[in-house]
């Protein structure tokens, strides 16, 4: 009899293609829903396949009495309640590395998207002000500008590395540690670095520890000229603060990829004409979704023929096979 796989909150078909060679695969976004599958299968399910946003919380994990992984699809796992997992043994994993390409891209568009007014002026030919008005006003460059990376992890590098070399940016960091291998200023005081700056690109995780981060004394440093890039997570940022920072003109503009309580956008943001807005969509190309959907069913494969993850959150690196430990 085959085990049973959850997939929660989306998936590709190929991920749950692949996962139906080995298993029976539920997709809580088809019918019968969450609750129906539970009710009819919650004894047999012994993985769970969640995208980031979804996650899965302790009250889910607890109706799952042979649950046995928990695989991530997404790099950020904020989502997923792991001390929960932990206390039941149960490992999780996450999809590092394979996305960093696109989601530095993404956020670079954003910045182009802002300064050089791309949404605008796309209005501006639409709706025929060429014709009617004249040029669209001037926009500014990112060219040489000064730039502040909140998070220089995997991604963060990618974004500062390809910053520095297509638009000859000046980059600095702000993180907890500093890094020895790298040769940028580094920032101790992040409120420090906003002033110092022209744009703050935010690329740390979610959850507790980076909560607000981004706050109204950060917003007010970064000052009227400034530009806020915000790629992580919406919790990273005050939004009711940045909303006030840019109705004000306390701030210049910003670039938002996510968002406090998604799919939910502040009715201000949305009438702000120097801000640019997408749907949480850093990762969301075929190519890098598909590379994350293979690692997140790889992931569950890996743990049920050899006993370990490929990528566990660094959490669970501890509940590998001593031979893993630190790999
Ligand atoms: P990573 O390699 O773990 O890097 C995280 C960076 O954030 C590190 O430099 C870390 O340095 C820093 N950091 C962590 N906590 C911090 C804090 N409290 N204050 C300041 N810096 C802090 O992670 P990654 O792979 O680059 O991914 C980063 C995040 O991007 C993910 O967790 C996810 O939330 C987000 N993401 C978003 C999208 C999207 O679609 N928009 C796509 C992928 C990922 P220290 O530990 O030294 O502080
Ligand atoms: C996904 C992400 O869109 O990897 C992440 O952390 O934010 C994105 O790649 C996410 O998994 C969906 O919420």
């Amino acid at each position: 009899m085959k085990h049973h796989v959850l997939m929660m909150g989306s998936g590709t078909p190929e991920m749950a293609a692949r996962l139906a060679e080995r298993f029976t695969v539920h997709k809580d976004w088809e019918a019968p829903g969450l609750e129906g599958i539970l009710d009819a299968h919650a004894d047999n399910i012994v993985a769970v396949a969640t995208f980031g946003a979804t996650g899965i919380d302790a009250p889910t994990m607890a109706r799952l009495p042979a649950l046995q992984v928990i695989s991530n699809y997404g790099v950020g796992y904020d989502g997923v309640d792991v001390p929960a997992a932990i206390e039941r043994g149960i490992p999780v994993s996450h999809t590092p590395g394979v996305l960093d390409a696109d989601v530095a891209n993404l956020a670079i568009a954003l910045m182009l998207a802002v300064t050089r007014r791309i949404v605008r002026d796309d209005a501006w030919v639409r709706s025929g002000n060429w014709k009617a008005r004249g040029n669209a006003p001037l926009t500014r460059s990112i060219e040489g500008m000064k730039v502040g990376m909140v998070g220089l992890g995997r991604i963060g590098e990618t974004i500062a590395r390809k910053l520095e070399a297509a638009f000859d940016c000046n980059v600095s960091y702000h993180t907890r540690n500093r890094r020895s291998d790298v040769e940028r200023p580094y920032h101790a005081s992040l409120v420090e670095m906003a002033a110092a700056v022209d744009c703050l690109v935010v690329i740390t995780p979610g959850g507790a520890s980076t909560r607000h981060l981004v706050n109204r004394e950060v917003l007010d440093a970064l000052g009227p000229e400034g530009m806020l890039i915000n790629v992580a997570r919406g919790s990273v940022v005050d939004e009711g603060e940045l909303v006030a920072a840019l109705a004000e003109g306390r701030l210049g503009s910003a670039g938002l990829d996510v968002f406090e309580d998604e799919p939910n956008v502040p009715e201000a943001l949305v009438a702000m004409e120097n801000v640019v807005l997408l749907p949480h969509v850093g990762s969301a190309t075929v190519e890098t979704r598909r590379a994350m959907g293979n690692l997140t069913v790889d992931n569950i494969l890996t743990w049920f023929d050899q006993g370990r993850l490929l990528s566990p959150v660094p959490e669970c690196i501890h509940m590998m096979p001593a031979h893993d430990a630190g790999t």
